[in-house]
């Protein structure tokens, strides 16, 4: 399904959207209006057909052909109002040459009168049409980019977890702004005045050799031949100066990102003076690379210009010399070293748009990696829909490492029956995490498999895997808006008691009540005017909201005091009565009250069963148990 119906179709769009597996869930009802009055104003708004299904990525690679061809029309019409201009601009020294010739030499004003008219319908005609391809491509230009920055942001929320874990951001922002306006600026002035100049070049060859043979292959020999030389090392030059250009670009715009999300631990170890001085080096290598650049144009601008005026003067010479001999006309004379003048313009004019046709070239070889990147935990074609589950999971000898080096889980086996609460515990970095991940499917494992009510996660689709699983991940993000948008994230359409109500559950109301305006109180970016236990707080309202069948809980409750957590225990009880829950803790006041402990050490699965079997048992478990609570009564 298109863009197109997403806008039209309200509800039935979020649906659509929803099976697609995207956060992208259709226009908010109170806004339906407001989008159909800016559709009237704008009734050509161009609507990309992107298909948001996470396996309706290309199967080809990108290319600028590729991308191009759905508007080979509108290209193919460019080009013939480029014909027309170029045609129309080609006439002028020719007619000047018909005035001198057979209007002013045997003074026959008609003749003259008609050169001019004929001159100024050209030059009419010439701008007329001009005009008309600069709006068309422009256009054209701009509905592209849309197209194309839709598209580059749909493959990005079909990527795998992984990718974003290697991938800076900064380099992903930099293919969404420099990369695409390089190629924007391709289509809009690039593509077409190559041709342009390219038929300009071929026009007036082709005119010289019409007018005189002699004269015209004199001037091929002793120009073209500097110009291909001179070119030659121009496009070698700024073929690396490109590239390094579009890297320093990257690097700025990363270093950036990072300094910016950074900022409060850049403050607080007062690196603040380093980092400008490290974001000085980096925006000072770009301005290096970019003057570099600025160097080797201007060379080739100037030794062109010196070729291009010794060459009128070579034909000066040549041609005055044929014109005295009487074997050349002097009109003919002059409208030479004026298609002269005109052929050195598009030499000019093409180091200008090699650079861009450079820039955008580099960008397509970067957008081309990223659309050619496949999700690595891919949907199969053959997918089934999940049923509603009752939620008992199975992890049958699963082993995962996040690369194939370094397992992180190796042969872990553990039945979670429908209902039952599991608590995972153990040393930092044991693999607590990666094991929710993996049961969630944000990565898939390399061995073994985890089952959902004995179905296999890899056989069943991404949405209907994770419409069933709410997640309170380790790090909880908030995203700008409101507290109520930020609860409401996973379920738009939740009613206000519901709302209300998962907010009580876990305590949240309390918080929000000391805020002026509720529910409705701004939260900034990654919730940074809220402390890290609101934080949590809101995270599990929004999991609680969502009322998954299972659930899983990362450290979820690490953030608060003891006395909410204690309010968060008893609303658990509540809300994970008949739910799977999978309990990640290091307090373990909060394990202790699971149904099973599973103890994971390095990547194993060392001792499983309730609190007072594994104190009983004397093991891993009692040892931690005993260090906690002993740490624990000294404290208090
Ligand atoms: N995205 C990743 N890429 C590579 N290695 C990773 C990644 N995430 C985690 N690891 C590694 O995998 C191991 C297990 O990490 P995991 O997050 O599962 O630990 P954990 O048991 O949850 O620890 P903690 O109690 O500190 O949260 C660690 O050694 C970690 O360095
Ligand atoms: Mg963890």
């Amino acid at each position: 399904m298109g863009w197109g119906g997403a806008f039209g179709g309200g509800q039935n769009s979020t649906q659509a959207n929803r099976a697609a597996g995207l956060p992208f869930a259709g226009i908010p009802p109170e806004l339906l209006a407001r989008v159909k009055k800016i559709r009237e104003r704008e009734p050509e708004h161009p609507e990309p057909d992107i298909d948001f299904r996470p396996d309706a990525y290309d199967r080809e690679p990108f290319t600028l052909w590729r991308f191009l061809a759905p508007h080979r029309m509108g290209l193919l019409t460019a080009f013939a109002l480029v014909v027309v201009a170029t045609l129309a601009s080609l006439a002028g020294p020719r007619l000047t040459a018909w005035a001198i010739d057979h209007g002013i030499l045997k003074n026959d004003m008609d003749v003259l009168i008609w050169c001019f008219v004929a001159y100024v319908a050209a030059i009419l005609v010439s701008m007329g049409a001009s005009y008309a391809r600069i709006r068309y491509t422009g256009r054209l230009g701009h509905k592209l980019m849309y197209e194309l920055r839709v598209k580059v942001f749909s493959h990005m929320q079909r990527l795998s977890l992984d990718y974003f874990t290697e991938e800076r951001v900064g380099r992903l922002i930099t293919r969404m702004t420099s990369d695409i306006d390089a190629l924007a600026n391709l289509f809009q002035d690039g593509l077409v005045n190559l041709m342009v100049q390219g038929l300009i070049l071929i026009g007036i060859t082709g005119l010289l050799l019409s007018m005189n043979v002699e004269l015209a292959l004199i001037m091929i020999l002793v120009v073209v031949p500097a110009m291909v030389g001179l070119t030659m090392w121009f496009t070698r030059a700024s073929d690396k100066g490109y590239g390094v250009v579009r890297e320093r670009i990257s690097d700025v715009l990363t270093d950036l990102s990072e300094s910016l999300s950074g900022i409060r631990l850049i403050t607080a170890f007062n690196r603040r003076a380093h980092n400008v001085i490290h974001h000085r080096n980096v925006v000072g290598d770009h301005f290096r690379a970019n003057a570099h650049m600025a160097k080797v144009g201007p060379a080739y601008s100037a030794a062109s210009e010196v070729i291009g005026v010794l060459g009128r003067a070579a034909m000066l010479l040549i041609g005055g010399n044929m014109v005295a001999k009487g074997e050349l006309e002097l009109g003919e004379l002059v409208a030479f070293l004026l298609y002269l003048t005109m052929f050195f313009a598009p030499i000019q004019a093409l180091t200008q748009l090699y650079n861009t046709y450079q820039s955008g070239n580099a960008a397509v070889k970067k957008l081309r990696d990223l659309l050619g990147t496949r999700p690595s935990v891919e949907q199969k074609a053959d997918a089934r829909e999940l049923p509603p589950i009752e939620g008992a999971i199975e992890l049958r000898d699963l082993c995962f490492g996040y690369d194939d080096a370094k397992p992180v889980l190796s042969d872990v086996s553990l039945r979670i029956e429908p209902g039952e609460t599991v608590a995972l515990v153990g040393p930092t970095g044991a693999g607590k995490s990666t094991a929710a991940k993996l049961i969630t499917r944000f990565y898939d494992p390399q061995q073994g498999n985890v089952t959902v009510d004995g179905h296999d996660l890899r056989d069943v689709t991404l949405e209907s895997l994770r419409s069933q699983l709410g997640v309170v991940p380790q790090e909880p993000f908030l995203f700008h808006g409101t507290i109520r948008d930020n609860v409401t994230f996973a379920r738009p359409g939740a009613g206000e008691e519901e709302v209300l109500e998962a907010v009580a559950a876990v305590g949240l109301d309390e918080v929000v009540a000391r805020m002026p305006r509720g529910l409705d109180s701004p939260v900034f970016e990654r919730g940074a005017s809220l402390s890290a236990g609101e934080r949590q707080l809101i995270a599990l309202a929004r999991a609680f909201l969502a009322r998954p069948r299972v659930l899983v809980l990362d450290e979820a409750t690490s953030n608060v005091d003891m006395q909410s957590e204690a309010h968060i225990e008893k609303a658990l009880d509540n809300l994970l009565g008949g739910r799977t829950a999978i309990v990640i803790a290091h307090r373990l006041a909060t394990a202790r009250r699971a149904n099973r402990i599973a103890v994971i050490d390095d990547g194993r699965l060392v001792e499983l069963g309730s609190h007072d079997e594994l104190v009983a048992r004397g093991g891993f478990y009692a040892d931690m148990y005993a260090t906690w609570s002993a740490g624990t009564n000294g404290q208090g």
